[in-house]
This record gives structure tokens, C-alpha cells and sequence, in this order.
């Protein structure tokens, strides 16, 4: 059936801007790692798209890599471009991003201005789009020097090719340097994409006031630690869940007893504020003015809308950070 968007979609979603830059991104953006590539069902992943769309997320998160197979999520959202999004592309923010294992050979991993840019190629092809809105380098390299990395960045802006250029998982030292070097090519950094949730807490130490002075934006990935911060594994492990998945990243492990001691608790302090454990974790993430976006994943249309219903109790009393602060132990 033709797609139309919802006339309303607007209407209940919040807009952070990055950063000092003009661009403003839904406090909620959507993430293709899992779900979405070729081992998944594609009418699922397209009903998920429309789910976002409809509910005001204009930002969707992609990389090289993201499947399984490696670039299989960005041609499924090409698919869903071509068919249902095409007339709303000037609606749309997306993102790709290279700098993990994508093709054979000594040019098809890391940071070499080579890569990237051959990359990005790959990537518009993939997805039939004549340009992303912000291409990340993934994650740093240091066999490569930085230089090289952000010119090639910079030279993905310049050609048009990119509007924004982005890093994810620099250090605040390897940030700075980054951000020093694309302010000087004429192309500033616009965000980084870090890992960040109530049970990974690594950005509070210094990376998130380096951002803020940079006058960067950041956009937090996993925010519910890959589904261990929702009431997914309250019971056990479910069959159709991540962890349980041969494809999935998170390995049956991570849900150790430590850790769902903790979500448990945590749970219940969710419950307590009338809000279900993701909502909850996406919450206390928003609260900090300096996170722009927090990119969700979801298996299921349904997954989304609770998600999305954080944006209705954003804010926490004194008591509930108290307690979460206990639970996690900072
Ligand atoms: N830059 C990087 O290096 C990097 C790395 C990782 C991720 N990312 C980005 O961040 C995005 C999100 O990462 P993520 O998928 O790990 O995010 P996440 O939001 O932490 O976890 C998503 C998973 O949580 C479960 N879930 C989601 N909403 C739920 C709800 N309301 N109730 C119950 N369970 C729920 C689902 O698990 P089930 O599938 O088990 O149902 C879903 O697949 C990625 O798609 C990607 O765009 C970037």
C-alpha cells in the first residue's frame, strides 16, 4: 500500500540542536544496526521505519557495515527510500559511517582517507541517495594519522557528498585533536557518537563537557545497553531476542546475574515513576541538556512507540536519581 506520513508527525516530538551547529535532530533518532539487514524480515524493518517517521524521528542512524551481511541494513533502507520516503528526502537526516571491517584487503577497514572515501561511494549506491546528511569516521585509528582521516571527511563535505561531517568513539584527547584539525579545513565537526547509558557511563568523565565546549553535539548509541535496560530479560532470555540470536551483539553472557540485579532494581524504580525500564533509561539520558539525540534500536514497531512515549516524563526528582545513583553504584 502507497505510504503517506502521518500530517501530525511533528507534532509530539522534541528538536535539540547539535552542538553550535544550525541542525536540529529528534531527541529520539533511530538506529539500523540490528533488525534491519538481510537476515531480517524486511517488511518488519520497513513497518519500524514508518513507525519513527509517523512519530517525528527524522534521523536515521546507518553504517557500511550494519546487516548481517555488511551493507545489507543500507540497502534495505534504500528499499524503504525508494518506496516510501523519496518524496519527504528534504525531511530526512541520514547518517552513514566507515571505519570497521567492510571489504577484503588492506583498503577496506580503518581510517585511510582510501577507505572512507571508497567507502561513502558504496554507501549512496547502496541506499540510492545522492548524498547523506552526516558521515562519521566509526571509530579512530591509530595507525593512520589523524590528519588524514578528517581530510577525507572534510573532502566528503566539500564534494557534496556529505553535509556534515561526525566522529564516534573518540576519546575527549583524540576529540579535540579532530575537532581542531576539521575547523581549520572549513568543515566543523558536528557531533560525536559515543556509547552511553545508565549502565555505561564512560562519556561523564570528561568527554561529554570536552563536547560541550567544542560546541559539538552528541548523540548517544545504546542507550538501553542493546536491550539489557528494558524488561526484555526480566524472565530469562527470550528466544527472539538479541541475546539469543546468532547475529545479535550481545552475547548471553552480559546478561549476567550482576547485571540483571541491577535492572531489576532499576525496573522497579521505572515502575514507580509509571514509566517502563526503557523509557526510563532514555529519560535520564535527555535530562542532560548536552545530549542531543539518544539512537534507539528496536525489533518490533511496538518496541518504538514505548519507547517514544520518554518524551512524556522527562524529568526526575531528586529521590529517583538518588536511587538510581545507588543501584549503579555512581
Ligand atoms: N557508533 C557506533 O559504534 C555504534 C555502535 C552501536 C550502535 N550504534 C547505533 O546505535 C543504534 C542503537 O543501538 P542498539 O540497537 O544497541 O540500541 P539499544 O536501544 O540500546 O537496544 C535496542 C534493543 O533493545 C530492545 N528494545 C528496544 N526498545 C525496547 C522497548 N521499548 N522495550 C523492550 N525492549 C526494547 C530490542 O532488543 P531485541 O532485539 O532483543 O528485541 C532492541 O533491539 C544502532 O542501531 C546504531 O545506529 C552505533
Amino acid at each position: 500500500m502507497t505510504y503517506s506520513a502521518d500530517p501530525g508527525r511533528y507534532s509530539g516530538m522534541i528538536y535539540n540542536r547539535a552542538g553550535h551547529s544550525g541542525l536540529l535532530l529528534p531527541a529520539i533518532s533511530l538506529g539500523l544496526w540490528h533488525n534491519f539487514g538481510g537476515v531480517d524480515t524486511f517488511e518488519n524493518g520497513r513497518s519500524i521505519i514508518r513507525k519513527a517517521f509517523d512519530a517525528g524521528i527524522t534521523h536515521f542512524d546507518l553504517a557500511n557495515n550494519y546487516g548481517p551481511p555488511p551493507g545489507s541494513a543500507e540497502e534495505n533502507f534504500g528499499r524503504v527510500l525508494a518506496t516510501d520516503l523519496r518524496a519527504y528526502r528534504d525531511e530526512l537526516i541520514i547518517s552513514t559511517k566507515a571505519g570497521y571491517a567492510m571489504w577484503p584487503g588492506p583498503y577496506g577497514d580503518n581510517g585511510s582517507r582510501k577507505y572512507l572515501l571508497a567507502s561513502l561511494d558504496q554507501s549512496l549506491r547502496r541506499m540510492g541517495l545522492d548524498y547523506v546528511d552526516i558521515f562519521y569516521s566509526h571509530r579512530p585509528d591509530p595507525d593512520t594519522p589523524m590528519e588524514e582521516t578528517m581530510m577525507a571527511l572534510d573532502q566528503a563535505v566539500r564534494q557534496g557528498k556529505a553535509l556534515y561531517a561526525g566522529i564516534s568513539s573518540y576519546d575527549p584527547d583524540q576529540t579535540r585533536q579532530a575537532a581542531g584539525i576539521l575547523r581549520q579545513l572549513g568543515s566543523p565537526c558536528l557531533i560525536h557518537q559515543p556509547s552511553y547509558s545508565i549502565l555505561d557511563r564512560w562519556v561523564e568523565e570528561s568527554l561529554l563537557d570536552t563536547l560541550e565546549e567544542l560546541g559539538m553535539g552528541c548523540i548517544a548509541f545504546s542507550p538501553l545497553k542493546q536491550g539489557l535496560l528494558t524488561n526484555r530479560y526480566l524472565d530469562g532470555i527470550p528466544e527472539d531476542s538479541r541475546a539469543a540470536k546468532p547475529t545479535g551483539f550481545l552475547s548471553k553472557e552480559q546478561v549476567s546475574p550482576e547485571t540483571m540485579e541491577k535492572v531489576k532494581k532499576l525496573n522497579e524504580v521505572a515502575m514507580n515513576r509509571g514509566q517502563s525500564l526503557a523509557q526510563m533509561a532514555i529519560a535520564w539520558l535527555l535530562k542532560d541538556r548536552r545530549i542531543t539525540s539518544v539512537i534507539v534500536g528496536a525489533s518490533s514497531p511496538g518496541q518504538l512507540e514505548d519507547s517514544l512515549l520518554a518524551l512524556k516524563h522527562l524529568d526526575f526528582n531528586e529521590e529517583e536519581l538518588k536511587q538510581i545513583h545507588q543501584i549503579t553504584g555512581r
